[in-house]
């Protein structure tokens, strides 16, 4: 049942340009420039007259979460907060009846996400939900939703579920925008069409296994990691931190680029593996600048490119080239070598990739 992978996790991780597909097939009709989601088309009204938008969730889920909502409100420009399901339901949250409350969760079982669900109910509040299993608690408890077709994730580590969340997150965000009228429509076309592409963007992303492979091996025996990206690709980097402590139980931080100077950058030596998400894209300069301060105090780079990328490569220690899409689903392609990267090491220090040490698939206790 592994379809001739070592793992679950590895065969999830390839399954991503299926999957994704499967996510926007019936949804995205680019030909006709539409977006069609019955679960949004149904409840266009309270998602248009939304004051805003707050995303629960916990985990990985959580992280596409901040995906989603930067996609929101650039796209659609609705509010948007995105809290730990754990936290929104026992700090007495203020939410109102014209909110729209978007509850993301892979398993639909996950017990702070349901309590958080069941609170924004209580207070009036509009409840979305954004599952992958059919038929699971938070998808009965939800007022609607769009599921994600991620199929069935065995994987503690969720790896289809994160990238096929954000592609529904881009579908809605982009259905909202078009709705609202916030989004030139050529704009919105080349969103479309390049959300087509995804899949097989994704798939050419997947080819760096054998260059990633060996960053492994050279980083494999370190004890911290740094993972930095700006804009849409600062969840994309907070994802690949938690991806590499689940699994290969070396302790890892994700932050957005600019916090560096705000502390962590003390933490940079020699013994320093730093991943930076840096495609040719607008914060660019930027990221470069944050990986020469980073070079100054000989830490190791190790950066996800756009292919053909020339400046970061003259400074960095290891690249891993990725395509370019637009700069928010770019962060559904820069996801693809962090989890490469989190399997090869958990792999080669001999950790049970599958299922780590503590933790359980669907976490059903508070
Ligand atoms: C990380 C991971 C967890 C889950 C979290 C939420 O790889 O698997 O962080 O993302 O427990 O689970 P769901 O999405 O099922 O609510």
């Amino acid at each position: 049942e592994k379809g001739g992978y070592e793992h679950f996790m590895l065969k999830e991780i390839h399954e991503q340009p299926a999957v994704i597909k499967d996510t926007f097939r019936g949804r995205l009709l680019s030909d006709k420039g539409l977006i069609k989601m019955a679960g949004i088309e149904d409840n266009l009204q309270k998602f248009t007259n939304a004051k805003r938008i707050i995303v629960v969730a916990c985990g990985t889920s959580w992280h596409a979460g901040l995906v989603g909502e930067y996609m929101i409100e650039e796209f659609a420009r609705i509010p948007v907060e995105v809290e730990y399901a754990s936290e929104f339901r026992y700090r007495n949250p203020i939410i109102n009846e014209d909110d729209v409350v978007i509850a993301i969760s892979q398993s639909g079982e996950t017990a702070d996400t349901l309590a958080a669900i069941k609170l924004a109910k209580e207070k009036g509040a509009f409840v979305f939900g954004v599952c992958n299993v059919v038929g699971s608690s938070i998808s009965r408890e939800t007022h609607a939703g769009a599921y994600t077709h991620a199929g069935p994730e065995i994987g503690v580590a969720s790896t289809k579920a994160f990238t096929t969340q954000i592609t529904v997150l881009a579908l809605i965000a982009l259905r909202l925008a078009e709705a609202k009228g916030t989004m030139s429509k050529s704009e919105y076309l080349r969103n479309l069409l390049e959300l087509e592409l995804i899949p097989e963007k994704v798939e050419e992303a997947l080819k760096e296994d054998a260059n990633i492979i060996k960053i492994a091996e050279i980083y494999k025996d370190s004890t911290n990691c740094l993972y930095l990206g700006r804009g849409f690709n600062y969840p994309v980097a907070l994802e690949g931190a938690l991806k590499l402590k689940e699994i290969s139980y070396i302790h890892a931080e994700g932050y957005p680029a600019a916090e560096m100077k705000h502390g962590p950058i003390a933490l940079i030596d020699e013994q320093m593996p730093v991943i930076v998400i840096a495609p040719n894209q607008n914060h660019y300069d930027k990221v470069v600048s944050n990986i020469q301060e980073i070079k100054a105090r000989s830490g190791k780079i190790i950066a996800v490119v756009s292919k053909g990328d020339t400046q970061v490569k003259a400074l960095a220690d290891h690249i891993i080239e990725m395509p370019e899409s637009t700069e928010a689903l770019t962060s559904i392609i820069a996801t693809i070598p962090l989890q490469l990267l989190s399997y090869h090491i958990a792999v080669m220090r001999e950790c049970n990739v599958d299922q780590p040490r503590n933790l359980a698939k669907s976490v059903t206790v508070e």
